[in-house]
């Protein structure tokens, strides 16, 4: 844990309250709106020293600490993404920073592309594990041999049973699938999603994976929910678009809630 992240988690304190934080969560492109339901202390990344600029419309860069059904949370309401900055490991220091406020788990969220036909666009899709397609990887450079981080059960059986459990409560479909990960921003070529299809990928996005590896290598337990937006590229006749991506997130957005309001109900 470096330096940094402890000054900025005591500056965290000093303005939210020194109750540990149980639970962090990351929301993606247009599912922000969970964020201002928090019932707590909202601080601007600007105002954290060293969090990166989250510079993606339909990300707000907001950290929010504070109650969401009984449950200390802390939400980031952006993410930056490797394609932002060229760094893979741009969600270092605010995971850190979530570690040294106390978290145990961390549950991240995302808007996809969809391969399989039984998950269309409003349909959510919980990761049972993850490809990496773009060779990156935000440990390069990490110099202890912590790097070295076991990535068989990544995705936590636990938290997912849970999740499942939630959503089962709630009456909300929860497909588990694989999620590739590709850089962006360029969406993917109909060639490429029929290579990864091919590979074993249900679902493909450009975030998350770095965050999964991030938070394994710190000890942070993990969980990641999609959000379907559209089928991906060459799937169907829809033109995939970003606009088309914010537009679409909150199809699956209320059911999302549904699900994480219960699971931090029990948790
Ligand atoms: N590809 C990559 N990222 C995405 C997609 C997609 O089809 N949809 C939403 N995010």
């Amino acid at each position: 844990m470096s330096r940094n992240a402890d000054e900025l988690a005591a500056l965290i304190r000093s303005r939210a309250g020194a109750a540990p934080v149980s639970v962090g969560l990351v929301l993606g492109s247009g599912l922000g709106q969970l964020a201002e339901e928090v019932d707590g202390t909202a601080i601007d990344y600007a105002d954290l020293p060293g969090f990166p600029h989250a510079g993606v419309s339909g990300h707000s860069p907001r950290l929010v600490i504070g109650d969401l059904e009984g449950c200390r949370v802390a939400v980031f309401g952006g993410r930056v993404h490797y394609y932002e900055s060229g760094r893979a490991d741009a969600m270092r220091l605010p995971l850190e920073v979530l570690r040294a406020l106390g978290a145990e788990a961390l549950i991240l969220t995302n808007a996809a592309g969809s391969m399989r036909v039984d998950i269309p666009p409003g349909e959510l899709m919980l990761l049972s594990d993850h490809i990496n397609f773009s060779g990156l990887n935000p440990l390069i450079g990490e110099p202890s041999d912590a790097r070295f981080v076991p990535m068989k059960d990544a995705h936590d059986p636990q938290l997912r049973a849970r999740l499942l459990d939630a959503a089962k409560a709630q009456g909300v479909p929860l497909t588990e699938g694989v999620y590739a990960w590709y850089s962006g921003p360029s969406f993917e070529t109909p060639a490429e999603i029929r290579a990864i299809r091919t590979l074993g990928a249900d679902a493909v996005g450009m975030s998350t994976v770095p965050e999964v590896i991030l938070a394994r290598f710190l000890g942070l337990r993990v969980a990641a929910i999609s959000t379907i937006t559209n089928m991906a590229a060459g799937m169907s006749d829809e033109k995939i678009s970003h606009e088309h991506t914010k537009a679409m997130a909150p199809l699956g957005a209320a059911k999302l809630e549904r699900i994480l309001r219960r699971f931090l109900s029990e948790f």
